[in-house]
């Protein structure tokens, strides 16, 4: 068990974020060990505890469960395998940090808060656009009034890498890229709800995937009830590296938020002024994945800090949703009047 100063965290998937957020764990966040790491695929955790240090290593995600000795996890698992995760770690009395998203349907997402609610556990979703150099400094810029009432927001993610566009799941662009825009979005304009929503979508990176269901490329627009009119836009290969911006423009002024650049350093010669720009998430993101992460550990053992909870993650997963049956129809959709904006 762990003292009440430190918090015994354990893995679930040992991928590509969630080797990046062990190595945060080990060396950025002083008070939380990394006790265990899981992954059913034999020797993936074995290979990443090993780089680490991490003395217990699972191939059975309920047996990591069952260790008292594990305060708190940290999904990294693939996306649709969260929402089952989530209800076993929440009965199994676990603090969980859970990336995102939570859920692939409202169906799941509900789910979701019921388990979280039912068992009284610590729930935080991976939205770490919200602790991202300038985002928490905007919102505070409107809770402060200086933006008046928000009228235009915009929000987009551009990916540098498809690798292999065989390898993206059908409706990746809305469940696991733009889900950080709507949350942005929302993050961003408090208090009100999204009340419509119309997707355009296209494959024009890999067109020759798009009869497999590939979207690379699109275009969300949201009507909030306070007005607001709001974009969010994506596309996985931009050439000049890892783009994440905000925008948030209202009665009495306007915020920005969000910068490429690799460091502050401007290189001047003969064919012009050069900047060395970021070129993954886990670079650019680095400081905003080691920031979610230690507020959800200084919430677990008792220091509440502000993060994204199961209210967010239904909030900005319920746009993702009505994304898919926009561009299956080419229409706007109107979301549920009854469910709430947190
Ligand atoms: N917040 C962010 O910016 C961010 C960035 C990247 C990925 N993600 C999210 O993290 C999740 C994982 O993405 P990734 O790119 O690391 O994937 P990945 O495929 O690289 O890694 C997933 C790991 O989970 C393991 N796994 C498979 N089934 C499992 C199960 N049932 N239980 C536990 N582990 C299981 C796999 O063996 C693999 O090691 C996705 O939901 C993705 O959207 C978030």
């Amino acid at each position: 068990m762990s003292d009440s100063r430190t918090l015994n965290v354990g893995l679930i998937g040992a991928g590509r974020i969630g080797s990046s957020h062990a190595d945060l764990i080990v060396r950025a966040i002083p008070n939380a060990r990394l006790a265990a790491i899981a992954d059913p695929v034999p020797g993936a955790a074995e290979r990443l505890a090993g780089t680490l240090g991490v003395e217990q290593t699972y191939t059975d995600i309920g047996q990591m469960l069952a260790d008292p000795q594990i305060d708190a996890v940290v999904i990294t698992a693939p996306a649709r395998f969260h929402t089952a995760l989530v209800e076993q770690a929440a009965e199994a009395g676990k603090a969980i940090f859970c990336e995102k998203p939570a859920g692939m349907s409202l169906a799941e997402i509900e789910r979701v808060g019921r388990a979280v609610q039912a068992h009284e556990v610590l729930f935080r979703i991976g939205f770490n656009r919200r602790f991202a150099d300038g985002f928490p400094q905007m919102r505070a810029a409107i809770d402060a009034g200086r933006i008046g009432t928000p009228q235009l927001l915009r929000s987009l993610t551009r990916d540098p890498g498809l690798a292999d566009p065989s390898a993206v799941a059908p409706w990746t662009i809305f469940f696991e890229t733009l889900i950080h825009d709507f949350d942005t979005l929302n993050f961003l304009n408090p208090g009100a709800r999204a009340t419509q929503v119309y997707a355009v979508a296209d494959a024009l990176v890999a067109p020759d995937y798009k009869d497999a269901g590939l979207l690379d490329t699109a275009v969300v627009t949201i009507r909030y009830d306070n007005g607001a009119i709001a974009t969010a836009e994506a596309n996985f290969s931009a050439a000049y590296g890892y783009d994440t911006r905000g925008e948030v423009f209202g009665s009495a002024g306007m915020a920005t938020a969000g910068d490429l650049a690799a460091s502050s350093m401007r290189y001047y010669g003969a064919d012009g002024i050069a900047t060395e720009t970021v070129r993954a998430d886990t670079q650019s993101m680095r400081s905003a994945y080691t920031g979610e992460l230690q507020a959800f550990v200084d919430t677990a053992l008792g220091t509440p800090v502000a993060g994204p909870g199961a209210d967010a993650a239904r909030d900005a997963l319920r746009i993702a949703v009505a994304c898919v049956e926009s561009h299956r129809t080419g229409l706007p959709v109107a979301l549920d009047a009854e469910e709430t904006n947190g």
